[in-house]
């Protein structure tokens, strides 16, 4: 049996299975917690396959202590915490885990437009405290949804997800991406530049990929350009945002508020955006649903099982690196 298989962080089932069905060793990283650079190298030396998470910074460093490894399968649909034009030119496959999550990120990104909109989060922290001081005629007001602008910024499975959603709540759709978006189009979005989709939209949702074209795609002068009663939401990655930038608009109250799933410099936030009241702050939480996180823990493995048999995986990022399956010796 072919492979030696190094996941760096404890996952759930079926992942850890079904590579164990094929693999040599599988060895799970014991510590719950993201590893360091040095650690990470000190652990991939010498596997064929490695089922990397959203925070492992894959860079040159650890691709080449990885020397020989054939795949990283990350196990998130986002990759950019992986140098795949290096990972490419060293002949490593890379694949992430596609569709499984668009459902419940989705969600979560409606579970973010109606807190910071309604107050949830505010109320509850109210309530909680005793401060509820009965129902009053100017009480905790809070933003309109049904019938709103809502802006989706990136054209993709997750943003047409949310726009799916938005038909409940009658709302005006429109979007920015590079070109049409069938999907979209057939649910009534508009396609519209960035600069109208920010001063029309009630709400503006981030749903693109990080890259160097998106980092702080949202700056102060895009902020700038949103309505004063508008709403930022952002379930994608947290250096599309500046976000101390952010945290300026919010404090001088430009615009009303923002609903924040992921961050610039994650764990951790921003000097003073824990102090903004009128942010909903969320632990990055998109694809924390138990069927989801198995489903992806499934799909990294079917990845790693490819890679081990020599078939292609169905989940490639770069295909420029394949080389086809290893020829058979006769
Ligand atoms: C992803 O898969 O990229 C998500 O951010 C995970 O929550």
């Amino acid at each position: 049996m072919p492979g030696r298989v190094f996941i760096t962080r404890p996952i759930p089932e079926p992942g850890p299975s079904l590579v164990a069905r094929v693999a040599e060793v599988v060895t799970v990283s014991d510590e719950d917690r993201p590893l360091a650079v040095d650690e990470l190298c000190d652990r991939v030396a010498g596997s064929d396959a490695v089922l990397s998470m959203l925070h492992d910074p894959v860079d040159s460093r650890v691709l080449d202590a990885a020397a020989g490894c054939k795949v990283f399968a990350n196990m998130a649909v986002g990759f950019n915490n992986i140098d795949v034009g290096a990972a490419t030119r060293r002949g490593i496959l890379v694949t992430n885990t596609p569709g499984v999550l668009t459902e419940a990120t989705a969600d979560l990104t409606w579970a973010l437009i109606l807190a910071v909109a309604r107050r949830v989060v505010d109320g509850d922290r109210a309530m909680r405290a005793g401060e509820f001081p009965g129902w009053g005629p100017m009480y905790m007001l809070g933003g309109d949804v049904a019938g709103r602008t809502l802006g989706l910024i990136g054209p993709g499975r997750i943003a047409t997800a949310v726009a799916e959603r938005a038909a409940g709540f009658r709302m005006r759709v429109l979007y920015r991406g590079r070109k049409d978006s069938p999907g979209l189009e057939a649910l009534g979005a508009r396609h519209v530049g960035l600069d109208e989709l920010l001063g029309e939209s009630d709400f503006v949702s981030l749903h693109v990929p990080l890259g160097p074209e998106t980092t702080h795609l949202i700056d102060a002068r895009a902020l700038a350009m949103m309505k004063p009663s508008a709403y930022l939401i952002n379930t994608s990655r947290g250096p599309v945002v500046d976000e101390d930038a952010l945290v300026e608009a919010l404090r001088a109250g430009r615009i009303a508020g923002a609903g924040l799933d992921v961050y610039e410099r994650e764990p951790a936030m921003a000097p003073g955006l824990a102090g903004c009241k009128n942010a909903v702050l969320l632990p990055h939480l998109g694809s924390a649903t138990t069927a989801t996180r198995a489903s992806m823990s499934r799909i990294a493995a079917e990845n790693v099982v490819a890679v081990l048999e020599g078939r292609r995986p169905p989940n490639l990022v770069n295909p420029d690196a394949w080389r086809g399956p290893p020829a058979r010796s006769s």
